[in-house]
């Protein structure tokens, strides 16, 4: 069972683009994000992230938590959290859920943006970038 890496660049479902860049002793994680997907349908800017991987025992993969800051172009707000799996041919999956939360103008519209929803997206190695 070999331990699981966040470092390295990393391709979703969407077809977005996350590199992971630093990671720390601690479990402390920096990166950027590129995401093919907007909420206006414009165009999306690289954007930091960052997160915590625990840091593993003897046994079972890591779980991590990143949140990502898209304020060069969106007031939105994404937290990830997920899982890292190695396969038997040392090939690393990790599989995500998320959170998106959207800016609204009021209070009162904030209902708009209350409904609950569960997402989920998974990354794959992409060494042939
Ligand atoms: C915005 O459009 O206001 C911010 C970008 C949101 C992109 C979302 S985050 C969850 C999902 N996974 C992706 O790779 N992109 C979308």
């Amino acid at each position: 069972e070999r331990k699981c890496q966040l470092n390295g660049l990393w391709r979703n479902d969407q077809g977005s683009l996350m590199e992971i860049s630093a990671l720390r002793d601690n479990g402390d994680f920096e990166g950027q994000y590129l995401t093919r997907v907007t909420l206006s349908g414009g165009c999306a800017q690289i954007s930091p992230l960052k997160g915590a991987q625990q840091q593993l025992g003897e046994e079972g993969w890591s779980t991590f938590a990143f949140t990502v800051r898209w304020d060069k172009f969106s007031n939105a707000t994404t937290a990830f959290v997920g899982q890292c799996f190695v396969d038997a041919g040392g090939k690393e999956t990790l599989t995500t859920m998320w959170l998106l939360r959207e800016a609204v103008g009021s209070l009162e519209e904030d209902w708009k943006v209350s409904s609950l929803e569960e997402n989920w997206g998974a990354f794959r190695d992409t060494p042939s970038l």
